[in-house]
């Protein structure tokens, strides 16, 4: 197929028609770039949902991918495996000193994961979890989900979570009980907004939940690998959770999700206790131990916080902003009107960015984060402009 309507036509006549998708067909990708079935390039400062950290078909990623799947396409976790050992490797020298992890598919089975093992570690039945949080759609991932748009489709759902409003410590005091067996949340809430709280509520929750024998989860699907600054996001504050969740970027692309425990719940886990056929084989691991070695290698960590300072400055700098939320590069610009609109003038102008369910003026950032400084001015600009622009009626 060479054109963008019979792609759309194919999609379209047998697809569920579960997104709303912009009107591009893409054929490649390269560093920061996109390019469509035309060949037009687009700057894309959405990476597939926050996907695509070391730049789109990062040569080493791209190398290792190919190898492993020239030698050994896929075994399960009856066996050992060398790639798995090289993963394994590289993520014990990236993630907080003494966890150990568990490899799934997704964001939303790394949740899942954290769950079941929380209730399973401490024998307790409920969950403390945020307003405007997104966990991810299965149902148990979903029952700790507040956001509304996903919450409302499919109760009911697994009792015994109690929502609490994101940054509000005494509310989360008054939550915590001696049935909570986790707290869950996103540190910076993405769909929700891009918000962080202040570093003594992230401070607050790992006393409260030491206090009271809860543990204390951080859903990094988004944060994590390395976009807010720091490889996870417990750096900035000294806080160490004692589970953490991420997947999107892990490994570039090929899906892949993964669980971190601390070393007194790691202890406790035992066989047979979470299980999955594809987690943890081949090509996953290939691309999640070369993703490891490029962000560590390149400083992506560093570079999100330098290019993302940068592009904080410059949008701070542009009339019709009004805020600037978030950290390194996943950031929320607070637009003086609508985002949608603005979102797509700038995709007419070969520019893809990204807007929330929870707050419509907000303009979402999560670009790869090889972002040069010099793309991220090439946004700065084009936003600008439009800006200045009436986009308020489009
Ligand atoms: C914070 C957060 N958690 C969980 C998920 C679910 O991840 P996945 O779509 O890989 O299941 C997402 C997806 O957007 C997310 O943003």
């Amino acid at each position: 197929m060479t054109d963008f309507d019979s792609i759309r036509a194919a999609e379209d006549a047998f697809l569920l028609p579960t997104y709303r998708k912009l009107p591009l067909a893409l054929v490649g990708g390269r560093g920061c770039f996109v390019t469509d079935i035309t060949g037009r390039r687009y700057l894309d400062l959405y990476g597939g949902h926050a996907v695509a950290i070391t730049g789109h078909c990062h040569p080493k990623v791209v190398a290792a991918i190919r190898e492993q799947a020239g030698k050994l396409l896929f075994y399960s976790n009856l066996v050992y495996l060398d790639v798995r050992a090289r993963a394994a490797h590289a993520l014990s020298a990236f993630v907080p000193e003494g966890m150990k992890s568990f490899l799934c598919n997704s964001g939303t089975e790394a949740n899942e994961t954290a769950l079941k093992i929380a209730r399973r570690h401490t024998g307790r039945p409920a969950i403390v979890a945020m307003e405007k949080s997104f966990h991810g759609r299965t149902l148990g991932a979903l029952s700790a989900t507040e956001l509304p748009p996903y919450r409302t489709q499919a109760g009911p759902l697994v009792p015994g979570t109690t929502f609490v409003p994101f940054g509000d410590l005494p509310a989360a005091e008054a939550a915590i009980g001696a049935g909570t067996a986790a707290v869950i949340l996103e540190p910076i809430q993405s769909m929700g907004g891009v918000r962080e709280a202040d570093a003594a509520y992230y401070v607050g929750l790992r006393d409260l939940c030491d206090a009271r024998g809860a543990l204390l989860v951080f859903d990094e699907v988004q944060t994590a690998p390395a976009r807010t600054g720091r490889p996870f996001y417990g750096a900035h504050h000294d806080v160490l959770p004692d589970l953490i969740t991420t997947a999107k970027g892990i490994a570039s692309g090929v899906p892949c999700g993964l669980v971190l425990a601390s070393a007194a719940v790691a202890e406790r886990v035992k066989h047979g206790e979470q299980g999955t056929t594809f987690g943890g084989g081949p090509l996953a691991c290939a691309a999640l131990a070369a993703t490891i070695e490029v962000i560590a290698g390149e400083d992506l960590a560093g570079n999100a916080r330098r290019t993302g300072d940068h592009l904080r400055a410059a949008l701070l700098r542009t009339p019709g902003i009004a805020e600037v939320r978030g950290r390194g590069l996943l950031l929320g610009a607070v637009l003086d009107r609508k985002a949608a609109p603005v979102r797509d003038a700038l995709l007419d102008r070969g520019i893809i960015v990204s807007t929330t369910e929870a707050d419509p003026s907000v303009l979402r950032l999560l670009p790869p984060l090889t972002l040069a400084p010099e793309e991220a001015d090439v946004f700065a600009a084009a936003l600008r402009e439009i800006l200045s622009e009436d986009t308020r009626e489009r």
